[in-house]
């Protein structure tokens, strides 16, 4: 049976695309409400976890844009490849250098969660590759929606520069007109080639890819609310850690890095330890005021 004839089994049934957006309506709102989702709509996610956002990031579209490479040529994936459009490595890496350096490389790391998202996607790309369109219409078609209006959130909330350095993630270049491209990749996604039972499967991928995304966002939030991380999103070691590792460094770009603090940034991230700041500039207060008197 030919690729078309496959894929013409379909038009009896619905389309792809539509069975796709219903059976992720409610893990989408389920990922909306996540506690970090919440902190980015509301403009208070810190520069801090903005970054280690863009660290997870980096390494779950590496790991799916290795895959939509090694399947670029597979009739279960090829009609969705569309690199010069979509891929988010190269922009992901720049926001990285802009964020944190020339050294961003070492000083990320692919924490628990992001690794079995990885993995995952991995897995689905050399083994199971009918199920990869899943995991790009999470990400891909996610970004050119709701990715667009976190996009002017995170640049008025971070005062990021107008010009869009550090927000190349969320610029797509190569879409001119981001409703029409979206049609055409629904189009695409509804010519694949498959019978009932893969269709079934790859709803249940993209349900599964979502909770993946889940996971990484409790994670980054359990992270950076636990203070076990440091600037550059390393678990913090007990004491060698901190004496090597120059984790007080404010990476380049060093100026704006440093202007675009917010107040959560600068404070110190234990209760106690903040508590204790608050109390003894109190102290100093009184005594200035007494002496003066
Ligand atoms: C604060 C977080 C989010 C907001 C405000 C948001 C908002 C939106 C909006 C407004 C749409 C367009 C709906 C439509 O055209 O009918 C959309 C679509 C979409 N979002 Fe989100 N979203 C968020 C988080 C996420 C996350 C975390 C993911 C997955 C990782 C995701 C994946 C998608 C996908 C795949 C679509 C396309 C649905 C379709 O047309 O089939 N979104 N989102």
């Amino acid at each position: 049976m030919t690729w078309f004839t496959v894929a013409s089994m379909r038009t009896s049934r619905r389309d792809l695309s539509e069975a796709l957006k219903e059976s992720t309506k409610e893990v989408h709102v389920e990922a909306e409400n996540t506690g970090f989702m919440k902190s980015f709509q509301r403009g208070q996610l810190s520069l801090r976890e903005f970054k280690l956002y863009l660290a997870s990031l980096y390494y779950i579209y590496s790991a799916l844009e290795d895959e939509s490479e090694r399947n670029k040529e597979n009739p279960v994936y090829a009609p969705v490849y569309f690199p010069n459009e979509l891929n988010r490595k190269a922009a992901l890496e720049k926001d990285l250098e802009y964020f944190y350096g020339s050294t961003w490389k070492e000083e990320i790391q692919c924490h628990e969660a992001t690794q079995k998202y990885v993995d995952r996607i991995y897995h689905v790309g050399q083994y199971e590759p009918e199920l990869l369109v899943a995991h790009a219409y999470t990400r891909y078609l996610g970004d050119l929606s709701g990715g667009q209006i976190l996009k002017k959130i995170a640049q008025k909330s971070l005062h990021l520069p107008s010009t869009g350095e550090g927000l190349s993630f969320f610029s797509f270049p190569g879409v001119t007109n981001i409703s029409k491209f979206k049609q055409l990749y629904r189009a695409r996604m509804n010519s694949l080639p498959m019978d009932p039972a893969t269709e079934e499967r790859i709803l249940e991928e993209a349900k599964k890819s979502f909770l993946l995304n889940i996971e990484v966002f409790q994670e980054l939030e359990r992270l950076t609310s636990q203070g076990r991380i440091s600037e550059n999103g390393h678990l913090v070691q007990p004491k060698t850690e901190l004496h090597t590792r120059g984790n007080n460094r404010i990476h380049g770009p060093q100026q704006s890095d440093r202007t675009q603090m917010t107040h959560k940034d600068m404070l110190p991230s234990t209760p106690l330890l903040r508590w204790t700041l608050v109390l003894f500039f109190l102290a100093m207060t009184i005594a200035v005021g007494l002496y003066a008197m």
